[in-house]
């Protein structure tokens, strides 16, 4: 079982760990030829990175990604692509306190007692750090996904709330509500300084996704979607459209009823039978508090004794603002394997996108045969040099483009478009 790799179309396997030399992925399947965004995905691993507000660990990395193979003069090569990402800043010393002990609710506990061994510097592969390559590799679905607008913010931080969304409002915590922004950051950091952290739920909402996306019945698209949520550390629960809040309503309250237009509400939350409707799809997930604290708590030693733990290193007093990127990312390459599927099963291509991505290519091959069509008739023209003959053969040129006129009219091209076209060829071959 390959428990570190996700996607059937857009295939992922991530690898390394938090204190190990790097963090990377590998990403088979993408076609040679496609623009590698480098910058976009650099962008969104700043984006991701500890230090974005005082509430963040205060790990120092820089998070340079590294392509170390599939991409040659800025474009896929169809070859795997691993990208890595170096660990600057492990100090791992910070982390021998906790070499025999399980941390309260960390994974340290489940990952010795299955595997017999456990890197405790940083967690391994339960850090956080790890969802760097989650972040890198969804960089790539960019392109395929168009015009899909994926946004995820923060509805609660600890007992806190949106009480008044404003869109427009921007604070390095992406937190919407003016109302209450002051009072939660003075919340957040007396949470820190007591040593204790809190959870929260952030809401994510996909626009402009076409009806159709997602299988019956293990390849639905909310079931998809909540398993790479909580594939995520920390994520604890995931509710789509009214999601919990439906246990108490009746039928006529829930139902998303339907007039020409469409639907008249959105209760479902885009999804109906594991399938896309058409209409926005939202969902919430909830994240637990942070738990590495600075507070003493009961907890065993690996031999089984009783003890009294509390964490040292740098933690995140709230992980909801390091996990905003991360589940975007998620969201991807979810999308990203429901399009290539779907696409497939249909032999369609809905996606301007990919239409263009063909153009590109075709327009490439038109540019290198005419590279080498210049380089054969210049040998052409310096032969004719070499043996007094004239340059210009009217008779063939003429013979050339009548014959290329009647495959034109053939392949239903317009030929005077082709006559045209290659009389410029041939004048610039002559030069
Ligand atoms: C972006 C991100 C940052 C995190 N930062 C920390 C941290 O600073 N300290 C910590 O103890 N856990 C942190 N976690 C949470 C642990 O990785 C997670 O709780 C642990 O792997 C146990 O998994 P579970 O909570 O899903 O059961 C972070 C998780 C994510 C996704």
């Amino acid at each position: 079982m390959k428990s570190n790799s996700f996607g059937k179309y857009f295939g992922i396997t991530a690898f390394g760990e938090s204190h190990g030399p790097a963090i990377g992925v590998v990403i088979e399947d993408v076609r040679s030829g496609i623009r590698f965004p480098l910058e976009e995905i650099q962008k969104a691993l700043n984006e991701r990175k500890p230090g974005k507000n005082k509430f963040s660990s205060t790990r120092q990395e820089d998070d340079k990604l590294q392509v170390l193979s599939g991409v040659f003069e800025g474009k896929t090569t169809g070859m795997p692509i691993c990208l890595v990402i170096y660990n600057n800043d492990a100090r791992s010393k910070d982390y021998t306190h906790l070499k025999d002990i399980f941390r309260p609710s960390h994974a340290d506990f489940s990952y010795f007692n299955k595997f017999k061994i456990y890197d405790y510097r940083g967690s391994g592969r339960a850090s956080g750090r790890e969802t760097i390559s989650r972040v890198a590799a969804s960089g790539l679905a960019n392109d395929i996904l168009g015009n899909v607008e994926i946004s995820a913010y923060p509805v609660q931080i600890g007992k806190f709330s949106i009480t008044k969304f404003d869109e427009n409002f921007t604070n390095n915590l992406h937190w919407k509500d003016s109302t209450n922004f002051t009072k939660l950051t003075e919340y957040l950091a007396k949470i820190q300084q007591s040593g204790n952290s809190v959870g929260g739920i952030v809401e994510v909402k996909i626009k402009n996704l076409p009806i159709g996306l997602g299988d019956p019945v293990f390849e639905k698209l909310d079931a998809n979607l909540a398993k790479a949520i909580l594939s995520i550390g920390s994520v604890k629960g995931i509710e789509f459209g009214d999601g919990f809040q439906l246990a108490k309503m009746t039928g006529s309250e829930a139902n998303d009823q339907m007039d020409k237009t469409g639907f008249r509400s959105n209760h479902s939350g885009g999804i109906l039978g594991g399938i896309s409707n058409g209409n926005e799809i939202i969902f919430r997930f909830v994240v637990k508090p942070t738990p590495s604290i600075n507070i003493s708590q009961k907890t065993v030693t690996k031999s089984g004794e009783e003890t009294i733990f509390k964490a040292k290193g740098r933690h995140d007093t709230c992980i909801v603002l390091r996990i905003l990127p991360v589940a975007k990312a998620m969201v991807k390459l979810v999308l990203v394997d429901a399009i290539c599927h779907q696409k497939l099963i249909s032999g369609e291509n809905f996606n301007i996108v990919d239409y263009r991505e063909a153009l590109d290519k075709i327009d490439e091959d038109i540019l290198i045969a005419l590279a080498r069509r210049k380089k054969i008739s210049e040998k052409v023209k310096e032969f004719k040099q070499k043996n007094k003959i004239d340059i210009e053969d009217k008779n063939r040129e003429n013979e050339l483009i009548s014959t290329l006129k009647e495959k034109a009219n053939l392949w239903k091209i317009n030929t005077e478009f082709i006559k045209n076209i290659w009389q410029l060829i041939l004048e610039n071959s002559k030069k």
